[in-house]
């Protein structure tokens, strides 16, 4: 992609500004002189980046001698949105918006070789070689889902990214949950988002490891928001599932992805840069899909089934097995029993 495409993707921060002052006053009119008058623009180019606005799917009243007013957001992400929302957390980042891309980790790996600062977050509405784990196809073609890239270069010894997809799941569902307030949001051990039984997201999180030194991570998040399973792939119809399959609501995008965002940087914070002192253990507990549940893990080509009773301090699956036996699962793939 030429430099030129990305700056037509890139927020311009004219527009930022004005879209700010848009939201930020959602029952009143903001006056088109004001703003010209703050950016040191004309009215004219005021009226200009409005219509693009417009044409990116807002709805914008405009009344003569009271300004403008916005409507309604558009339906699709937009960078500008995602990072409005994500500056209200208290924690602003550098979103890039990519209508279409082969997968948003890879751009991600793109953006860092290229040197852009982190962390930064890559948001697409379609991607053409989404890649799940476990060398998987991630299905990415619905523009009613999102699919997300975070990235950060800590700079640290490596252990500490034994836990971070982990935290990354518990700091997603708390942050989705009143969402979908009538339907519990669980983890199912290591990295995939499950309601009802079935997964509504999937995590990838790839890392660059140099000399004892955790250089950069990308976490990927593929998630289910207002798509309907019914027109899913067949093979995963009755196993996947989205947050308004389950909620019965349409969700807002920008909202949805700029909560993904602020809460993978919560899980960096506590996890990566040891700002938390919440124990792993106990937080994942409630939110354990496979509790009580009878499965088989498959983990380093030998196969253990038992009973799933909760993670140990490394992050490990803890099975309970026939004759009594606790087997630890550091990696590798659970399935439940029939
Ligand atoms: C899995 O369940 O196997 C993990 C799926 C991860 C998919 C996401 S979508 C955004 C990011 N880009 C990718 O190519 N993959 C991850």
């Amino acid at each position: 992609m030429s430099d030129t495409e990305y700056r037509q993707i890139l927020a311009s921060s004219d527009t930022q500004t004005i879209l700010s002052a848009l939201l930020d006053a959602p029952d009143t009119f903001v006056s088109g002189s004001l703003l010209a008058e703050q950016l040191g623009i004309s009215r004219p180019a005021i009226h200009g980046k409005l219509a693009k606005l417009r044409e990116q799917g807002f709805e914008i009243e405009a009344v003569r001698n009271k300004g403008y007013r916005l409507i309604k957001e558009p339906e699709v992400l937009h960078a500008d949105l995602i990072s409005y929302y994500v500056e209200k957390s208290g924690a602003p980042i550098d979103v890039l918006y990519f209508p279409v891309i082969d997968s948003t980790n890879s751009e991600a790996e793109r953006q860092l070789s290229r040197r852009r600062a982190t962390p930064f977050a890559i948001a697409s509405s379609c991607q053409t070689k989404g890649r799940g784990r476990l060398g998987r196809d991630w299905h990415s073609a619905s523009a009613e889902n999102l699919y997300l890239s975070v990235v950060f270069e800590p700079n640290i010894p490596p252990q500490a990214l034994q836990h971070f997809t982990l935290w990354a799941g518990i700091h997603i569902c708390r942050a989705l949950q009143g969402l979908v307030p009538k339907t519990p949001l669980k983890i199912k051990w290591p990295n995939d988002l499950h309601t009802n039984g079935r997964k509504f997201a999937g995590m990838l999180t790839e890392a660059k490891v140099d000399a004892d030194s955790l250089r950069s991570i990308i976490f990927g998040i593929g998630l289910n928001v207002n798509s309907n399973p019914a027109k899913y792939p067949k093979e995963i119809q009755k196993t996947a599932t989205s947050l308004y399959a389950v909620g019965g609501e349409e969700l807002r995008l920008n909202q949805v992805a700029a909560k993904v965002i602020t809460a993978t940087q919560t899980a960096y914070n506590t996890c990566i840069l040891g700002s938390g002192s919440e124990n792993l253990v106990d937080a994942w507990a409630p939110l354990n899909s496979l509790s009580g549940q009878s499965v088989t893990a498959i983990m380093n080509n030998n196969e253990i089934t038992g009973i799933a009773c909760g993670i140990d301090e490394s992050g490990a699956l803890q099975l309970l097995d026939e004759g009594g036996i606790l087997h630890s699962v550091s990696a590798g793939d659970v399935t439940l029993r029939k």
